[in-house]
This record gives C-alpha cells, structure tokens and sequence, in this order.
C-alpha cells in the first residue's frame, strides 16, 4: 500500500532529511551521500524506500539518476505526499548539511569552469563543429509570432527559406529569376515545403495583395534593385499596419573588383539615406544595425563591404 509506505517513509530520520535536502535541489546518489555524510548503501536503500511510497522520484541524467520530491500531482495518496512533503519543507535543515549541500552545487559549477578555462581558446571551433554556427538564429526567431506572413524579397538560392519555413506558417518567396527560384525550391524539402509559396516578381512587382505581410525581408536585393524607392513604396503598400521592414545591405564601398564580380547595380548604401528613404516611403522606427558578425575578406579570396541591417514599421 502507498498510504503505508508513505507514513513508513517518515519514522526513520535519514530518509526525512533525505526529502529535506531533495527539496531543497534535486541531487543524484553520490551528492546526496555527501551531504548526507552516510555510506552509498544507506542512502540507495532509503532512496528506494521514498521512491516505493511515491515520494520520490528519479530522471535518468546520463548514466546516472538524480532525485527530485515528486509534488502536486495526481495519484493514490497526493494529498498525503504533498502534505508530507509540505511539512518536510517546513523543517530547517541542519546547518552542518545546509553548507555540505551548498559545496556540492558550488562544485558543480566548479567542475564546469575548470572545464571551460581549459577550452576557451578551442571553444568557437567545438561548437560549430558540434551544432553548427546559425542556431542561435533559430532560436531568435522564437521570439516572433508563427502566425506571421513574411515576405522573402529576392530569396535568391532561398538561403533564409529553412529558418523562416521552419517558425512561420506563411512564407511568400519572391525572386525574378527562374533559375534561382529553381534552387530555392529544391533546398525546400517536406514539411518544410509546405509553408512556402514561391513567386516570381521583382521588388516593384511582388504579385502580392496590400495589408498582406507582417514581415517584409529584402536581403541583398536592394543593391539589384534599379529603383530603389520604388522598391521601398512596394514593401510599404504589401505590409500591414503595424508590420515590419527588415532590409539587409552592403555599406556604400569603392571595391570595384567585388562590385565586377557580384555585377551589382548599386555601390552598396549609406545607412543613413537609406533611413531617410524609408521614412520618406512611410515608414517610421526605422534604425540601421551593425552586423558585427559578418567577418568579410577574412575567408574570401576578395575584399567585400561590410553589411548592415536596417529595419522600419509600417505605422
Ligand atoms: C545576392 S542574391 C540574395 C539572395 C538572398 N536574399 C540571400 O540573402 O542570400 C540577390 C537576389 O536578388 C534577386 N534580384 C535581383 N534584382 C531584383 C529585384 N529588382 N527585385 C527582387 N529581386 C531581385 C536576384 O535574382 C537574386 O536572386
């Protein structure tokens, strides 16, 4: 019988110390020896014991477990468990135990930076060799509602498809060229697919109703595009109120060997009248951010301009 067990849990005073201390933090066995100061045995058993009353439970971490009260939920007996566990947190713990178990979590931590101070010059590399170098973008976008529509403008190769595909329900591709909206469909495979339509249109022309977009991206597009305010008036009129203008672009350069090899229109922009053209096509908020993670020329055969980001809102 649970009930039974649980009252059993109770008479002996490791196992009540031992649900003190778990609840103050889930611990595995060989911390809780050590804060406990009793043999490996000992404590197994009792943990045994809690965990048959329903006390206590365990999650696999690895190869080994740790243990956490189980609280506030269903079952034979919970007003019982959560009552005793709630009298259980009442009790003070020892102060001998209450700085044993603040050692152990204090050496936690220490573990990891030791761990850390021996890396930290190899740390950029184990990363991206062990999860790549955009997941963090992945995770940005979290941030942003799902039920957004967003405009791709000049997706291009569809470089931005995946990460957009992956967060919102309606993404809109939009580029002249069939060749590219070729590759673009190609990268786009299964589930992912299913959230993109592909448009050809250009940046005056993006075949797309007014009020439409939540999200409107131009990302190295607008240094093609033969009339840029056109372009900007053509974003405006595809947004909704409220919605938002991410352009991404190149800083106003002279390197005439890229801008040959990349066949630009445009020689890249000042931000600032950029900025000044946005708020000229209507929009307002609008602010130009570094990109201070694009490292250009270090691995490029070429000197390439840097970027910035330059984002508005449709009032
Ligand atoms: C440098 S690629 C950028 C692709 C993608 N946006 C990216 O960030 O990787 C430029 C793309 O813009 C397209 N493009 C050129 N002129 C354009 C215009 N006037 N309107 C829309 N897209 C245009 C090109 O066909 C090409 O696919």
């Amino acid at each position: 019988m649970v009930t039974d067990g649980i009252f059993k849990s109770m008479t002996d005073p490791i196992r009540r110390r031992i649900l003190q201390v778990l609840l103050q933090n889930e611990l595995g066995v060989s911390e809780l020896v050590c804060v406990l100061g009793a043999p490996q045995s000992t404590v197994s058993r009792h943990l045994k014991t809690l965990r048959e009353a329903g006390l206590v439970d365990a999650r696999q971490n690895g190869t080994s477990a740790t243990y956490f009260p189980v609280r506030g939920q269903n079952g034979p007996d919970h007003d019982l468990r959560d009552r005793v566990l709630d009298w259980s947190a009442t009790q003070e713990l020892p102060a001998p135990l209450r700085s044993r178990l603040d050692d152990v979590l204090r050496s936690r931590q220490s573990d990891s930076d030791a761990f850390f101070s021996q890396v930290a010059h190899r740390w950029d590399a184990m990363r991206t060799d062990c999860f790549g170098s955009a997941f963090h973008l992945d995770a940005l976008t979290a941030l942003l509602p799902s039920d957004w529509t967003v405009v791709d403008v000049g997706c291009g190769t569809g470089y931005l498809l995946p990460l957009l595909a992956q967060r919102f329900a309606n993404v809109i591709a939009v580029d002249p060229v069939d060749e590219m909206l070729d590759v673009s469909r190609e990268r786009l495979r299964g589930e992912a697919a299913k959230h993109v339509t592909f448009r050809k249109g250009s940046a005056t022309n993006l075949h797309i109703d007014d009020n439409q977009a939540d999200l409107c991206i131009a990302s190295l597009v607008l240094h093609h595009e033969p009339v840029p305010p056109d372009a900007l008036a053509e974003f405006f009129r595809i947004l909704k109120h409220g919605g938002r203008l991410l352009i991404i672009e190149q800083e106003a350069h002279t390197l005439s060997d890229f801008h040959e090899m990349m066949q630009d229109r445009w020689w890249g922009f000042d931000r600032q009248e950029l900025c000044n053209q946005l708020t000229l096509a209507g929009f307002n908020e609008c602010e130009a951010h570094d990109l201070q993670s694009v490292a250009p020329a270090k691995a490029a055969s070429i000197d390439a301009p840097g970027l910035f980001a330059l984002t508005g809102r449709k009032p």
